[in-house]
């Protein structure tokens, strides 16, 4: 078998307790996946499996073996930056930048979360089947990524102007 990654089929590790997270970085040299916590509490290390969010320092590289990855450096479009990317740059959504990759390859897929109409803890009609993303929705499902240099309204207006985009 073979883990995609960022569309390039890679052997998985021979060492079965390899993290994706050492895959990426000391393996394959993908550093703009970060590490921070290494224990799964700052969100710094997020990376999308089959387009679902996973914290890779959580993750066995052998488990996403057979399965997709996509880091930052997968996630820009062709010849330009990933709409989330631009529009971080636009509202200030980073200073140092290290919590950056992290915190757009998790609003990617909460994107897609909302889009879905998968609720929140904030959701106020679980049965409403749709999702009105507000500022608390976005506060509380980004809640697992931290930003220590408190970036974080600007990450919410901008996750909000590409849902807004996106719903136009
Ligand atoms: Fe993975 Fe912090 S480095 S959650
Ligand atoms: Fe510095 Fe978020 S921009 S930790």
């Amino acid at each position: 078998m073979a883990i995609r990654i960022n569309g390039t089929d890679v052997p998985p590790p021979a060492d079965a307790r390899v993290s994706l997270l050492d895959l990426l970085r000391d393996d394959l040299h993908l550093t703009g996946t970060k590490v921070g916590c290494n224990q799964g509490a700052c969100g710094a290390c997020t990376v999308l499996v089959d387009g679902e969010r996973v914290l890779s320092c959580l993750t066995l590289a052998a488990q996403a073996d057979g399965r997709s990855v996509t880091t930052i450096e997968g996630l820009r479009g062709e010849g330009a930056p990933h709409p989330l990317q631009s529009a971080f740059i636009a509202c200030d959504g980073f200073q140092c930048g290290y919590c950056t990759p992290g915190q757009i390859c998790a609003a990617e897929a909460m994107l897609r979360e909302v889009e879905s109409g998968m609720p929140s803890y904030v959701t106020a009609d679980l049965a409403a089947g749709s999702v009105v993303l507000s500022r608390e929705e976005i506060r509380e499902r980004m809640s697992g990524n931290l930003c220590r240099c408190g970036a974080h309204n600007g990450i919410v207006d901008a996750i909000l102007n590409v849902a807004g985009e996106r719903a136009a």
